[in-house]
């Protein structure tokens, strides 16, 4: 099995996304606070007949940031156009974009944290005035041209705000952080997903799924397909605990969602660091795994469940790990 649970990003399985992905925003399950202030700023915005303020959604990877996006273009009744931060280049691209968008069309800018700078700029006066100005020509030919957009409504969405300039996030009206989901939230989204695929689960297997599921839905669901295999092949289908515990077994997925990643990456931290402080430079070479997708994807998780702390030297590892990881502190500590 070489398709990893956890990652940073989507992964190709694009049908298996668009079935499984809520389109309304009474389907997207949790959230709470952010769906009632939606709710009402988009009313008010029907209301007045004018575009939505501009969003910026941000938090881990797979909480629900391009679910989301969509869910908004839905419920106003617009086109949305997406794009991807990484994939604006030149101011030519964004101009590009900006030119196909229709009055009250949604711009979906992913990884928006990842757009050059000099490109951001120019996005300043479309998102203020909805105007392009932008510079043709070159040396002694260059000029400054403006050209007027309709009104739109840029949904940005990035896992890291503190790489976003605050100028470009001053621009936004709605500022929204997603955290991550509780278990029970977790088994509805779990129980949807089976709902949605003809595949019974039973509510103890879905409350074991969703506790190993790092508080993510894209881990849900992807933890739900594969046990949903061996239900298949080992059982009758229905997807009950014992099978879920088999099969999460097998995945290497332990009862709290650490896998064998965040496994390598507690014990290198213990075992070649004594515990920390450490810099997360060093952790990523001694593990093996880019210093982006350690902060982005695993990191999170263990700082948000205790397992690891960030000081001002760099990260320790907390008592709750050793005793998780069955690891005797005391003894470590007499060996110095
Ligand atoms: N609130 C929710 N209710 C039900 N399903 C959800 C919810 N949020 C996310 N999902 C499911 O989780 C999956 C991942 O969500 P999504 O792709 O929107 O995450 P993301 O935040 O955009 O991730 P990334 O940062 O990697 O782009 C989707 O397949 C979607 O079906
Ligand atoms: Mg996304």
């Amino acid at each position: 099995m070489d398709e990893r649970i956890v990652t940073n990003h989507e992964l190709k399985e694009d049908t298996f996304e668009k079935t499984i992905r809520p389109d309304s925003i009474d389907e997207y399950i949790g959230q709470s606070e952010i769906k009632e202030n939606l709710i009402v700023f988009i009313k008010a915005a029907k209301m007045r007949e004018e575009p939505l303020d501009h969003v910026l959604l941000y938090g881990p990877p797979g909480l629900g940031k391009t679910t989301l996006a969509y869910i908004i273009a839905n419920e106003l009744g617009t086109n949305i156009k997406t794009a991807s931060g990484p994939a604006i280049e030149k101011t030519g691209d964004l101009a590009a974009i900006l030119s196909t968008l229709e009055p009250g069309d949604v711009l979906f800018i992913d990884e928006i944290h990842r757009i050059p700078r000099y490109i951001e700029e120019v996005l300043y006066s479309a998102m203020e005035d909805f105007t392009l100005d932008i510079i043709v020509g070159a040396d002694s030919n260059s000029r400054n041209i403006r050209i007027d957009l309709p009104p739109f409504t840029l949904v940005g969405a990035t896992t890291r705000t503190g790489d976003l300039t605050s100028p470009l996030r001053d621009r936004f009206g709605i500022i929204s952080k997603l955290n991550y989901y509780t278990i029970e939230e977790l088994s509805s989204i779990i129980k949807r997903t089976s709902r949605v695929l003809n595949t019974p689960i039973e509510d103890d297997a879905a409350i074991e799924l969703a506790k190993r599921s790092r508080g993510t839905p894209r881990i849900a669901n992807r933890l739900f397909k594969r046990v949903r295999d061996y239900a298949l092949v080992l059982g009758d289908g229905v997807i009950d605990k014992k099978i879920t515990i088999m099969a999460l077994g097998k995945l290497k997925v332990d009862e709290l969602g650490l896998d064998e990643t965040d496994y390598n990456l507690l014990k290198a931290i213990i075992e070649k660091f004594n515990g920390g402080p450490v810099g997360i430079d060093a952790i990523a070479s001694s593990i093996g795994e880019e210093q982006t997708t350690i902060e982005d994807v695993y990191e999170p998780y263990l700082l948000q469940n205790g397992f690891l702390k960030r000081t001002s030297r760099g990260r320790i590892v907390t008592e709750k790990a050793y005793e998780h990881l069955k690891i005797d502190h005391q003894n470590k500590l007499e060996i110095e």
